[in-house]
């Protein structure tokens, strides 16, 4: 049997990793400069189900192949004191690992927290200074004992600000040059700290670091604009933003050119150009469409433009775990929202037509909501949506 290579669901590893050239060779070049003790950092900015998650996990793997230790941290619904937790862990995680010392080490770290503690502690009782450096040592140590004092309470100020400052200067003290990577960065905009303004108190820590670059992502476009270029903020201009665009169609065709053949199936144009025109190039429908083509089609068959209508139907079946993601998606904002979303998706484009057809009166408060979770888009004072098929779903179902 061949190997099928469609891959959906996760991040993809970088065996199923597909193109993304041009991003890849434009962020390396930036980051790499860390070896000479230059930071060049770098923001990518994409909507939902782009790839940014993806590329994070290509440039890990590529990172250590350059003998950079890449740090992987997800803010994903963390509040201030589980991002820096999960900071923490992340680079002792990374330096551990690399090292090959402990197996299965990062699995366990992430398993709970009376686990993390003791795995924190076998790690300290044998791994010898000259193995992981005397700073993580000390890290190590600071935290247990942090973790295990501060169990069951609620943390002081003082706390978190000694937890913030030995956290976030860690990697710098390592004996490797390192890339902190931090996915949905967006989660951060709501930390309030003690010390003041989270983003600058961030910025100002790690301006000077001479060993760490970091590479930040989000979806929430908006959200990202104004962190990275609103000169209002204090990370503004800290980092060079590439924005994520969905495969273009040509290579959304050779994708699944390429693809299905790696499957033993063969695809005609015509089909190929279907579902581009249906998905627009998010590689993750281009997946799942994929995927679901081979349930029907076996090797050494040719996949008919009639199934890849069915399956297209089926996207929005809810029998189709796209059907479940998008209404995870939609269920966290308000109906108000989701009434000027439908409008959109119906065609009506001006505030004044979609405030009329959604019968919401202070439009551009929602429209501007819509943009800064990176759902729509405004050109030319006309919005969109961003996903078509989010549009189809709305359509369909709203
Ligand atoms: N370069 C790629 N090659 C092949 N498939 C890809 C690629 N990038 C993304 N995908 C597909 O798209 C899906 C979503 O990718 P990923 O999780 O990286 O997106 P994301 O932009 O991080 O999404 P979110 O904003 O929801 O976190 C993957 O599960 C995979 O199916
Ligand atoms: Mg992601």
């Amino acid at each position: 049997m061949k190997p099928i290579k469609f891959s959906f669901g996760r991040p993809v590893s970088p065996k199923h990793f597909y193109d993304r050239e041009a991003e890849i060779n434009r962020i390396l070049l930036r980051l790499l400069t860390i070896k000479e003790g230059v930071k060049n950092d770098v923001v990518l900015i994409g909507p939902r189900r782009v790839g940014k998650s993806s590329i994070l996990s290509y440039l890990e793997w590529k990172l250590l192949k350059k003998e950079i230790l890449p740090i992987c941290i997800d803010c994903e619904g963390l509040d201030l004191v589980a991002f820096l937790k999960v900071y923490g862990n992340a680079t002792i995680e990374a330096q551990i690992n690399s090292l090959k010392l402990m197996k299965k080490f990062g699995e366990r770290l992430k398993k709970g927290f009376t686990e993390a503690i003791s795995v924190m502690s076998e790690a300290l009782g044998r791994l010898k200074a000259v193995e992981v450096g005397t700073s993580l040592q000390e890290y190590l140590r600071f935290r247990i004992e942090f973790d295990k004092s501060t169990f069951h309470k609620v943390l002081t100020n003082e706390e978190i600000e000694t937890l913030f400052d030995r956290t976030i200067e860690l990697p710098n003290k390592l004996d490797k040059k390192c890339v902190v990577m931090i996915d949905e960065f967006q989660d951060t905009t709501m930390y309030s700290f003690s010390r003041g303004d989270f983003h600058a108190n961030f910025r100002n820590k790690i301006k000077y670091q001479k060993n760490v670059a970091y590479i930040y992502t989000g979806s929430s476009i908006g959200m990202m604009d104004d962190i990275f270029a609103d000169p209002k903020n204090p990370l503004a201009g800290g980092a060079e933003i590439i924005y994520v665009e969905p495969f273009d169609r040509k290579t959304s065709i050779e994708f699944l050119k390429t693809r299905f053949n790696d499957a033993g199936r063969r695809i005609s144009d015509n089909s190929a150009q279907y579902i581009y025109n249906k998905v627009g190039g998010f590689p993750l429908y281009l997946n799942w469409v994929g995927l679901r083509v081979c349930d029907f089609v076996r090797e050494n068959n040719a996949v008919k433009l009639n199934t890849m209508k069915n399956v297209y139907r089926e996207i929005l079946s809810p029998k189709s775990p796209i059907y479940h993601m998008l209404e995870k998606q939609l269920i966290k904002l308000g109906y108000k929202t989701q009434n000027v979303m439908t409008c959109l998706a119906m065609g009506y484009r001006n505030p004044p037509a979609i405030s009329k057809e959604s019968n919401v009166k202070n439009i551009y408060v929602y429209l501007d909501r819509l943009q800064k979770y990176g759902l729509a888009i405004k050109k030319d004072s006309q919005y969109d949506l961003v996903d078509p098929i989010l549009k189809e779903y709305l359509i369909k179902y709203k």
